[in-house]
């Protein structure tokens, strides 16, 4: 089946980047989120991002911000993804919004729509039961920031068919990424370690056993990684790890993923990280 309409739900930190990537792809997007208050920051958000990669860019020439622009249709109005050959729901990470979106999607879309679910933690097997078509719903957990992050963990839930893993891994290929493909577990490979690794370093922090810049500064010069703990949380946001962390320890009735005190704190107090300007770094330009 040729895919040519990609229906993106939720237009957040993960739903603009996979809109903008696809129609940088040259796929029709179909943009949705809550309210036209969100969709605007979201037009806003791609144009800018559209720009500055233009200008960072070295290689073949980009296409120009309104040819990719016009391939994107922003609306509140789920009833457009009856036009979608495939959709890629990046709502918020809280199990009855999925649920509900999922059972909805399901009776709007034609039999053929395959539905792709960004997830940080939700078992696939989980959303797919949400749906009438299970073979054709599996994971593509994408990294963030979308359009600069090539690689992306593809998850096959307890259903899902090869013809679904084959569709999904095209549309990848088409994007200019690459994947490695694994099988349904809360959290996949990534998150079961990530998120243990970024709540324990939360812990460390609270616990006045280093600041965040000692913290990031070790994982950094010590193993080599591109970013500490402490900045990765930022740049998911504070909100998304308490969500995922709650996720995987209702899914593992395990209390290794029990969420640390202070996270909770700056998730109550606003500090999301990036996207609200301070989280265990500050993003303010005044500060
Ligand atoms: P976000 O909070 O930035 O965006 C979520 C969006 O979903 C919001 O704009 C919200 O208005 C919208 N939304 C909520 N209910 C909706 C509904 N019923 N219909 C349409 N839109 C709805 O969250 P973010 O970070 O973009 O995360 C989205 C999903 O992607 C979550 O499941 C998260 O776990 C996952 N994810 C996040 C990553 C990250 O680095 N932030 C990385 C990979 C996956």
């Amino acid at each position: 089946m040729e895919i040519e309409t990609v229906g993106v739900i939720g237009a957040g930190v993960m739903g603009v980047g996979v809109a903008q990537n696809l129609a940088q792809s040259e796929y029709r997007v179909l943009l949705i989120d809550l309210n036209d208050e969100i969709l605007d920051r979201a037009r806003s958000q791609i144009q800018e991002n559209l720009r500055f990669h233009a200008l960072l860019k070295k290689g073949p020439a980009m296409p120009r911000t309104k040819v990719v622009m016009d391939r994107i249709t922003f609306s509140p109005d789920c009833r457009i993804l009856e036009a979608a050959d495939f959709l890629i729901e990046n709502v918020v990470e809280k199990w009855e919004v999925k649920r509900r979106l999922y059972q909805e999607v399901d009776s709007i879309c034609p039999g053929r729509t395959i539905f792709a679910a960004n997830t940080s933690a939700i078992p696939i097997t989980r959303i797919a039961s949400a749906t009438k078509r299970p073979a054709q719903v599996l994971g593509m957990h994408f990294m963030n920031p979308v359009p600069l992050k090539h690689m992306v963990e593809v998850i096959r839930g307890y259903h899902t068919s090869a013809e679904t893993i084959d569709a999904a891994r095209n549309l990848l290929v088409k994007m200019g990424k690459e994947c490695v493909i694994v099988n349904d577990s809360p959290g996949f490979v990534s998150n079961r370690v990530l998120m243990l690794t970024i709540n324990e370093a939360i812990f460390l922090l609270h616990e006045r056993v280093a600041s965040s810049a000692e913290v990031d500064t070790i994982f950094k010069e010590c193993f080599g990684h591109k970013m500490g703990p402490l900045e990765t949380a930022d740049l998911i946001g504070l909100d998304t790890i308490l969500l995922s962390l709650e996720a995987l320890s209702e899914s593992f009735s395990d209390s290794k993923y029990r969420p640390c005190p202070l996270l909770k704190q700056m998730v109550d107090a606003g500090l999301y990280g990036r996207k609200s300007g301070v989280g265990f770094y500050s993003y303010r330009n005044t500060d």
